[in-house]
Parts: structure tokens; C-alpha cells; sequence
């Protein structure tokens, strides 16, 4: 029994629903089953979490957009009564640019610092590159013909390459960024393996800053060092643990959307064979699936740092909130019959797979332009291609940071 200071109410927080809810272990797409939903007791319900104490879970379209624009709620996971959802490692000193974790000022002084960056503009200049990376992991993928891990083969090595070209990593150090970067994201590494592994690529991106400051070339860590670290802005450890959020941040969540994307595309042979026909349905596709998928599936957890009302609820300083992304993405009152996969949705891009409000994902135009690239190579390449495993029998990653499927066996 947990005595709720300040008021008269006693939390019984043992009897609380069990947070991050699970769908069922036949369905991926499926992201709760209706019994969590049912004791939650509402849209906005009190949630036991994995790690001690409780959080308000909201699940409404605009109560999730109402919360993640309140500038009350902080995201630093590091003070005391943060939600935590997934284990998290000490608070390290080399985190001095992780802005994903950062409230005001110190937050947007980052943030703005990568907006062009990644505005549509600039993301078309790699384009190219995206496409060239898809291409030759498909094409490798066939050279080792059927059966495949398409997770393995494809989609975990595209976001990794693509952040390597938008970073300026020389080809000379693409194998090297490649093997940390896969130890890092293999669910099989163990916690040293992967301390070790961003060691290495918080060196490998230090020396690089060094050489770009003498031989800057045409790229984001270039630009940084000229117009930020030399005149002062910015500090060389800033910028290196900046850049590895951006790898983080960007892989396993493209990597996820891109094997579920595929999962989803093989369910529906239909609609694979349309993309096939015409490319130009890949951006709306795109948008569904965002929608459909939410890989991020366990939500976005915030502590109060005042007093404030979401959805018509009190929440008191010192409570933790958690927006659940899946479930919003499933509000019947923004999206007609939500549980239907329908490419040709017109409401799809309401989606908030993405987040919302002041940390809402800044990589959201690479992230579409690689899905887009690499579902429509995908299915021009590979017309034949099936999954070798039942739907049922996908092996589910339920209470990982991104949801997604362990492996998708493939053949064609
Ligand atoms: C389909 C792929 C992706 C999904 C589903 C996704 C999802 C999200 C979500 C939900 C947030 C909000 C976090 C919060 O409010 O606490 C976020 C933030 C962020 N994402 Fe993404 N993301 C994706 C791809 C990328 C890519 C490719 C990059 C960059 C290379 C990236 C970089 C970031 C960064 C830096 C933030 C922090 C923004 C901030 O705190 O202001 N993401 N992402």
C-alpha cells in the first residue's frame, strides 16, 4: 500500500493494471488486449509500472496532444518519481548532448541546432544515397539466396548506413561504424558488449570531429563543427554524444518499422503488388503504417512539475504520466474503424507515431524517406517474396523500447 502524500487517498498500487500493456502473442498488430483496457477504467486510468509506483496513462488523441505540448511535464528520466519504463543505465557523464531527455532552454538550444538539418530540403540531398544503400542490401540480401532474416539482411543494416552517410563517416570507416552500430542493437549483446561497443563509436565520431575541423566536407558533422564547436556554441563532447542519440534514436525505430512495415505488406500480398505497380502510393502507405505500427508502442513517459489538468484530470506535481502513442493511434473519434490497415486512409498523417509537441521526432523526414525508399525497392526487386513464417508464430519484442518482431524469415 503506497500512501499518496499529500491527499487522503490511498494507492493500492499492487492492484493497479500492470503497465506496459502486451497485445496478444498471435497478433503483432494488435497493440492491448481489451481486458488491460477494461481495468484501466477509462481513457485516463492509473497504471502499475515495472519498476515500482504508478503514472496516469492517457490514451485519447487530444489528451496525448494536450500533454506533450504542456511545457509542465519534463522528460528528464533522472529525477526523482520519473515513470520509468525500461531499465535505464546510470547517469553517464559523456550524456551532455542527449537532448531527447532535456526540458527549456537547455532542450531547444540543441534541438535548434539540428532543425535544418533535417528539414525535407536537405533530407532530398541524401536521398540518393538512402537509395543506394537500399539497393545494395537487397542485392546482397539475394546473393545469399532463401532463406533470410530480412530483420538481419535489411532492415537493421539501412537505418545504420543511412545515419553513417548523413553524419559524413568516410567509406574507409563504414565496416567498422556498421559492427558497433549491429552490437549495439543486437538483442543478444550483453550490457558490456554494448558498453564497449559505444566506446568505440563515441571515438570513432571524436576523431572524426577532429579531422573535420581541418578537412570539413559536405555533411552534418562538418557543419556542426564550422558553424557550432569552432566558434564556441558547442562544446566536441556535446556534439559526439549528440551524434550518437541521433543514432540511437534513428535505428531501432526505422529498423522496427521497416520489418513490420514488410510483416504487414506480406499479410496483405495486395498491397505490396500496388506499391510494385505504382511507387506513388509509398508516401500514404507510408503514413498508414506509421499509424498502424506506433513502434513505439509502450508511450512516452513525462513527470508533472506543477500542478495540471489533462483530459479533465488533476495531475499533481511530482505524478508521472505516460502518453500511450498506440492507443491514440487507434481513437475511433479521429480514425474510422482504427483496427483496419487501409493504405488509402485520408486521415493517416493525424497519426502521432512520431510524438508531438516540443520532443516530437526531428528525424520524422529521413525516417519517411528511408520506409519510402525501402518498401518500394522492396517490392520491385523482390515480387515474389513471402514470409516463411506464420503471422501467429512471429516471434514479438513486447517490452522493448520499440516494439518490433526478433526475426522475419523470408523467402521469394
Ligand atoms: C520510424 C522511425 C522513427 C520513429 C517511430 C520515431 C519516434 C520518435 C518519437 C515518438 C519521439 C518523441 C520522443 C519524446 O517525446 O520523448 C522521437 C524523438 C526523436 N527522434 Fe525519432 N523516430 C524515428 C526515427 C528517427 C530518426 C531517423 C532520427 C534521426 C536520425 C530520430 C531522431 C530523434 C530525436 C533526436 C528525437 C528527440 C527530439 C527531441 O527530444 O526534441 N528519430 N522519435
Amino acid at each position: 500500500m503506497l500512501k499518496d502524500v499529500g491527499d487522503v487517498i490511498d494507492i493500492d498500487v499492487a492492484s493497479l493494471p500492470a503497465y506496459p500493456f502486451i497485445g496478444p502473442d498471435d497478433n503483432p498488430f494488435i497493440p492491448v488486449k481489451d481486458a488491460d483496457l477494461e481495468r484501466l477504467g477509462g481513457s485516463i486510468g492509473k497504471v502499475r509500472l515495472p519498476f515500482g509506483g504508478w503514472a496516469w496513462l492517457i490514451t485519447e488523441h487530444q489528451d496525448v496532444r494536450q500533454l506533450l505540448r504542456h511545457p509542465g511535464f519534463s522528460s528528464d528520466q533522472y529525477k526523482p518519481g520519473f515513470p520509468v519504463l525500461n531499465p535505464i543505465p546510470p547517469k553517464q557523464d559523456d550524456a551532455s548532448g542527449l537532448f531527447i531527455f532535456m526540458d527549456g532552454d537547455a532542450h531547444s538550444r540543441l534541438r535548434r541546432m539540428l532543425t535544418a538539418e533535417f528539414m525535407i530540403k536537405n533530407i532530398r540531398r541524401i536521398e540518393p544515397l538512402i537509395e543506394e544503400t537500399v539497393i545494395e542490401s537487397l542485392e546482397r540480401m539475394r546473393g545469399l539466396g532463401a532463406p533470410v532474416d530480412l530483420m538481419a539482411e535489411f532492415a537493421l543494416p539501412v537505418p545504420s548506413m543511412t545515419i553513417c552517410h548523413l553524419l559524413g563517416v568516410p567509406y574507409s570507416d563504414h565496416d567498422f561504424f556498421q559492427h558497433h552500430s549491429a552490437v549495439i542493437m543486437d538483442r543478444k549483446s550483453g550490457p558490456a558488449e554494448v558498453e564497449g561497443a559505444l566506446g568505440a563509436l563515441a571515438g570513432l565520431l571524436g576523431d572524426l570531429v577532429e579531422a573535420k575541423r581541418t578537412e570539413p566536407t559536405d555533411d552534418l558533422l562538418s557543419r556542426l563543427v564550422i558553424e557550432r564547436v569552432v566558434p564556441g556554441e558547442l562544446r566536441k563532447d556535446e556534439l559526439v554524444s549528440l551524434a550518437m542519440l541521433l543514432l540511437v534514436a534513428g535505428h531501432e525505430t526505422t529498423a522496427n518499422m521497416i520489418g513490420l512495415s514488410a510483416l504487414v505488406l506480406l499479410q496483405h500480398p495486395e498491397h505490396l503488388a500496388a506499391l510494385r505497380e505504382n511507387p506513388d502510393l509509398a508516401p500514404g502507405m507510408v503514413e498508414e503504417l506509421l499509424r498502424y505500427l506506433t513502434v513505439v508502442r509502450t508511450g512516452l513517459p513525462r513527470l508533472a512539475m506543477e500542478d495540471a489538468e489533462i483530459g479533465g484530470q488533476k495531475i499533481r506535481a511530482g505524478e508521472g504520466v505516460v502518453a500511450m502513442l498506440a492507443m491514440s493511434n487507434r481513437d475511433h473519434s479521429v480514425f474510422s474503424d482504427p483496427e483496419v490497415f487501409d493504405p488509402a486512409r485520408r486521415e493517416a498523417h493525424r497519426h502521432m507515431a512520431f510524438g508531438f509537441g516540443l520532443h516530437q521526432c526531428i528525424g520524422q523526414p529521413l525516417a519517411r524517406a528511408e520506409l519510402r525508399v525501402a518498401l518500394v525497392e522492396l517490392a520491385r526487386r523482390f515480387p515474389g517474396l513471402r514470409s516463411e513464417v506464420a503471422l501467429a508464430d512471429a516471434a514479438q519484442r513486447p517490452m522493448a523500447v520499440t516494439f518490433g518482431v526478433a526475426e522475419l524469415p523470408v523467402t521469394w
